[in-house]
């Protein structure tokens, strides 16, 4: 249990002196290893910034459903159909062990999903963007997938003990994600030319996107910092990007697409690939909300609020009534 230990000194209870001390206190407690767990009294930063990292990902995970949702009627074999459908639905289960990891900070699942649906609260840009043929259902599998896979495992070793378990489960499930992608793909490269062509330019569209959702270079991320010395963030966004394009390039290879960027080559100095700029106005364009998919992705979720209503209101009635209130 993480109690902070105040000053006896009547002056050194400064408010401003005493959170600063907690604050540092409690970085150096998670420095050697200390989790946090919700009963812990913890600084209003710390609580903050991870209500805003795991809620955004729970969004993540919830918004995700929907551009692979829409191919769940319309994929080509009772199989494939079945594996989208435990895929679509792990996802929903991702966004719900996050909501519930985000409560335990004290903020309500209703109040998060407020601020997803007016704006407030981010979501990955990556599900901005629309899945054109059943070609970029793979291609989510193995690359979104794949980068949230790169970027989850560091969390499961986060400060906060409730987030890092639940990365532990939701990570072992990616793993189906990025292989079933993957499997789906190289089905399709054994397949006719037309089904080749629909792998490389699905392939050609979701690259650089995928890219992004490591977020801005260090050199503009605002959080990265902050994030790192709270024992959040172990590796910065672009450590986690340059793992993610090493250890895919030859996937691509395997697969036999070619990935979208000339500059693409390794670099045997630096022991890593070396690769083209990433288009960062188009990331902010999209994460500001005007992408190919922003206002139906919101909209969707917004009428799936309301006509759920009356599922919340009868829920909780019988969740009274069995509680004989
Ligand atoms: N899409 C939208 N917004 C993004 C973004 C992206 N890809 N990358 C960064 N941003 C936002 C940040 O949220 C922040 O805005 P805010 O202050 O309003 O929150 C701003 O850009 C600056 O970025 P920073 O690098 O300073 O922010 P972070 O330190 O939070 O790093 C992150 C961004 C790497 C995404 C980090 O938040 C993180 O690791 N989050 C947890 C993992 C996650 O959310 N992954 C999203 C995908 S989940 C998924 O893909 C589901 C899978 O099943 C398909």
């Amino acid at each position: 249990m993480y109690t902070q230990s105040l000053d006896t000194d009547p002056l050194a209870n400064d408010p401003k002196e005493v959170s600063d001390k907690r604050e540092l206190e409690l970085k150096k407690r998670i420095s050697e290893g200390y989790v946090v767990e919700p009963r812990d009294d913890m600084p209003e930063r710390y609580r903050k910034t991870l209500i805003r990292q795991m809620s955004q990902h729970a969004h993540s995970e919830v918004v995700g459903m929907l551009p692979e949702g829409n191919w769940i009627l319309r994929a080509p074999t009772l199989k494939r159909k079945s594996i989208l459908l435990a895929k679509v639905q792990d996802e929903a289960g991702h966004g719900l062990y996050l909501y519930s990891a985000t409560e335990t900070l004290g903020v309500s699942r209703d109040a998060l999903y407020e601020d997803l649906l007016q704006g407030r609260a981010k979501y990955s840009s990556i599900f901005n963007y629309p899945t054109l043929n059943w070609a970029d259902v793979g291609v989510i599998g193995w690359l979104v997938d794949g980068a949230a896979i790169m970027n989850q495992i560091p969390l499961t070793q986060c400060s906060y003990g409730p987030y890092a378990r639940a990365m532990v489960r939701i990570c072992k499930e990616e793993s189906f994600h990025q292989r079933q992608g993957f499997d789906l793909l190289n089905e399709m490269m054994q397949g006719t030319q037309k089904q080749k062509d629909m792998v490389q330019d699905a392939v050609d569209r979701w690259w650089w996107p995928a890219l992004m959702m490591f977020g801005p270079e260090d050199s503009d991320s605002i959080h990265s910092e902050e994030s790192k010395a709270w024992g959040i963030k172990k590796k910065t966004n672009d450590e986690l990007r340059q793992t993610f394009i090493d250890v895919t390039v030859p996937q691509a290879e395997t697969l036999g697409v070619t990935l979208p960027d000339p500059q693409l080559k390794w670099n045997e100095t630096r022991e890593h690939y070396d690769f083209g700029k990433i288009d960062w106005n188009e990331f902010w364009r999209v994460v500001s909300g005007s992408g190919p998919c922003n206002k139906d992705r919101i909209g969707v979720k917004k009428k799936a609020w309301e006509e759920g209503a009356w599922v919340r209101e009868a829920a909780m009635a019988h969740a009274m009534k069995s509680k004989g209130r």
